[in-house]
């Protein structure tokens, strides 16, 4: 995105452009796929190596079925009554779990304890309210907050990110526009109406109406956001890594991540098969496994091209403690290879002016006709892809044009937009 299509924050102070300001260069290399594909020991063998190079490195997990700790087979009880700061394992690397309990006392007091209350009228217990409290995406939006804070600092020369299954990934990166759209339509509006009917309200509404700091702190949590869409999004910053397994049903997930991953901006620079039967295991018993597994690789490698497929073989053995986490890195990296180097910066949208008409382009690999909705709203264009949606904000060159036409043609929806007759 360049500066000319950053959403612009209604009511919110004048900022200068992140990118000017954080311009610092922190890599972001994010690990997601499947559970149980092998996402949080391919995290951590990467940070190992990074580590090695002489890369200030974090492996970050916000999967909340963390198993970062244990992949590195520390006393996980002790680990966990560590604060939530990271820990460091060696000269050149930390890890850290986010921990949603320990982030709504620091950065969430304020909205949690409104909504606790709010649920307390409702006659359900304390506890429970406090529970029902840790509102979706609290813990996708902590992670985004250090992310930011870190490049902000300077502190980390690159971040594994440990990602959930992809469901939770896909809210994790869609956080940012999400934000942007609940900063720009309803937050202005809603607290200029809370203004005007608070004297009243209060008096009649069952429940308090949220205090104005309640107000404040939302809004100091999204300026901790601030620009973190941009980093997202920079494929000099961010790549993905997809992990799959070869098996039919991860294969599918795999490939609906990719097009999740694409429309919300967002490069995969490389696909990577997790516990591959190595081919001496010439046992007859798994002479169905060895064929079908060869086919799923050939139709991966087929799909994601130009997308990398690289193979990590099954060990005879579990990954756990550093010493297996290296020799997994041993056979994911060749010795010299720097795991944080930008391969791909192909990217996932551009706008376009051709032949009098713009065009807006986005990849979509997989995505079929049947399931992608488009419509203009305001100065957004927005896309579906099933129940995701994506607002794309238009260049103001391009705001008042209405969509007329789109074609999905080798793996790129054009959407074609015109003035309005
Ligand atoms: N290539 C491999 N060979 C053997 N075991 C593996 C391999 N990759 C991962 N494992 C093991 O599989 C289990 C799940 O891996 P993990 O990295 O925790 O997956 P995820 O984070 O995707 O849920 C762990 O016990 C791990 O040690
Ligand atoms: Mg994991």
């Amino acid at each position: 995105m360049t500066s000319e299509f950053r959403p612009c924050y209604a009511g919110i102070t004048e900022q200068l452009d992140p990118r000017l300001q954080y311009n610092i260069g922190m890599r972001i290399l994010l690990f997601s796929g499947k559970g149980g594909v092998g996402k949080t020991s391919l995290a951590a063998a990467t940070g190992l190596k990074l580590a090695q190079l002489g890369y200030r490195t974090l492996v970050m997990s916000i999967d909340p079925a963390h198993s970062l700790g244990d992949s590195f087979d520390l006393d996980t009880d002790l680990f966990h009554s560590q604060t939530s700061d990271p820990l460091s394992i060696n000269d050149g690397l930390s890890i850290l779990e986010l921990n949603i309990q320990k982030e709504v006392k620091r950065h969430w007091q304020e909205i949690s304890s409104y909504v606790t209350s709010v649920l307390r009228t409702t006659g359900i217990s304390d506890v429970e309210a406090e529970e029902l409290a840790i509102l979706p995406g609290m813990e996708e939006l902590s992670a985004m907050m250090y992310i930011n804070q870190y490049r902000r600092e300077n502190r980390y020369d690159v971040v594994v990110l440990d990602a959930a299954p992809t469901a939770e990934s896909m809210r994790f990166i869609s956080m940012p526009t999400t934000l942007d759209w609940y900063m720009k339509h309803i937050f202005p509006f809603q607290r200029n109406l809370l203004k005007a009917v608070r004297p009243i309200a209060n008096r009649v509404a069952p429940f308090e109406l949220p205090p104005d700091s309640y107000f404040g702190n939302i809004r100091d949590l999204f300026e901790k956001l601030e620009g973190v869409g941009e980093i997202m999004e920079d494929p000099n910053t961010t790549s993905v890594r997809l992990i799959t397994n070869p098996e039919k049903m991860v294969l599918r997930e795999t490939q609906r991540a990719f097009v999740y991953f694409s429309l919300h901006g967002l490069t995969v620079d490389t696909v990577i098969v997790n516990r591959v039967l190595p081919s001496d295991v010439s046992d007859r018993w798994f002479s169905e496994w060895h064929s079908s597994q060869d086919s799923i690789i050939r139709e991966l490698e087929e799909y994601f091209a130009p997308v990398p497929v690289r193979r990590v073989p099954l060990f005879a053995h579990e990954v756990l403690g550093q010493q297996r986490l290296q020799d997994l890195a041993k056979v994911l990296y060749s010795e010299a290879e720097d795991p944080s180097a930008v391969t791909r910066t192909e990217k996932p949208y551009t706008f376009e002016k051709r032949n009098g008409a713009y065009e807006v382009r986005l990849l979509l690999p997989f995505a079929t006709k049947s399931e992608i909705g488009l419509f203009k709203k305001g100065d957004e264009l927005v896309v579906e892809v099933g129940t995701l949606r994506r607002h794309i904000g238009l260049p103001r060159s391009m705001a008042t044009l209405v969509p007329v036409r789109a074609r999905l043609e080798s793996r790129v929806l054009t959407v074609e937009l015109k003035e309005a007759q």
